[in-house]
C-alpha cells in the first residue's frame, strides 16, 4: 500500500522507531504502512466503532500484521495504557473531539512525546489547547487534497509562546514559515469568518452580542494579514 495526500503527509510527521497509536483509525492504512515501511516497529489502532473496528482488524489480519499492530475497539486513548506508546496521531475528526480524547486521559497524555492532530474543523481550538496544556507546536502542514485544504499540527511536550490571537487561527508555524497554500488557507478563514458574521447580522440580537464583536475583530485581523503577504 502507499499513501499519497494527506495521509501521506501524517506518516511523514511519524518518528522513525516511533511507539505509534492511531486513535480513530477506521481501516487502519497510516499504522500499517508504517509498519510496512519499517519506520515504525509496532503500533495500537484504536477505534470507537465496530465498523471501522472490524474493518482495521480484517486488514491487519489479512496482511498477518496482528503481532505488531494492536488493533482496539474503545474511546479515545482508554485503549492505552501509560507508557504504552510515545506518539499519538488523532486524524479526521473535529477539534473538539479530538480536545475531549486528549482530555478524558490526562495521564496518557502526560507519557506522551508527540501529538499528531489533524483536525477537520476547529483547528484554532486545538492550537489553544495545547498552549494551554503544555504543549508547543513544533510543526505544522498544510495539504491539498481533492480540493479541500487539511491542517496538521505536531506538538511537543514544552511551553508554547503566547501567540497574537489570530495567530491561533492561521496557524503560527504555517505564517512563518510560509507555506505555499497559505494564501489559500487565509483565504478559506476569511470566507469561513464573513459568512458568519453575515449570518449574525440577519438578527438584531445576534449582532448586539459579545461573539458577533469576537467574529468582526476575527475578520478585520484575518483581513489584516492577509495584505501583509
Ligand atoms: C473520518 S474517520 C478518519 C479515519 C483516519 N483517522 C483518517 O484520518 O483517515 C474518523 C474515525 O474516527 C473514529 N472515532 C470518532 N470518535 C472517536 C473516539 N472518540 N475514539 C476513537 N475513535 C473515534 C470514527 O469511528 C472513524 O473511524
Amino acid at each position: 500500500m502507499r499513501l499519497v495526500g494527506r495521509l501521506a503527509a501524517l506518516a511523514a510527521c511519524v518518528p522513525r522507531g516511533a511507539r505509534l497509536a492511531d486513535i480513530g483509525t477506521d481501516h487502519a492504512y497510516l499504522p500499517i504502512e508504517l509498519v510496512e515501511k519499517e519506520v515504525i516497529i509496532s503500533a495500537v489502532a484504536g477505534d470507537v466503532h465496530s465498523g471501522p473496528y472490524k474493518a482495521a482488524k480484517e486488514h491487519v489480519e489479512g496482511l498477518s500484521l496482528e503481532g505488531k499492530i494492536s488493533v482496539r475497539l474503545g474511546n479515545g486513548l482508554a485503549v492505552l495504557s501509560p507508557l504504552e506508546v510515545d506518539t499519538v496521531v488523532i486524524a479526521g475528526m473535529g477539534g473538539q473531539t479530538i480536545i475531549e480524547i486528549l482530555t478524558n486521559h490526562c495521564e496518557i497524555v502526560s507519557s506522551l512525546k508527540r501529538l499528531i492532530l489533524q483536525p477537520m474543523v476547529g483547528a484554532a481550538a486545538v492550537r489553544r489547547w495545547l498552549c494551554e496544556n503544555h504543549w508547543y507546536v513544533l510543526e505544522e502542514r498544510l495539504v491539498q487534497e481533492e480540493g479541500r485544504l487539511y491542517e496538521i499540527i505536531v506538538a511537543e511536550r514544552g511551553d508554547s509562546p503566547r501567540y497574537e490571537p489570530v495567530m491561533y487561527e492561521i496557524g503560527q508555524k504555517l505564517w512563518d514559515e510560509k507555506s505555499p497554500l497559505l494564501l489559500l488557507h487565509i483565504d478559506q478563514l476569511i470566507s469561513q469568518t464573513k459568512r458568519v458574521v453575515r449570518e449574525m447580522e440577519c438578527s438584531s440580537n445576534a449582532q448586539k452580542s459579545l461573539k458577533y464583536q469576537e467574529y468582526v475583530t476575527r475578520l478585520k485581523q484575518l483581513e489584516d494579514k492577509r495584505r501583509c503577504l
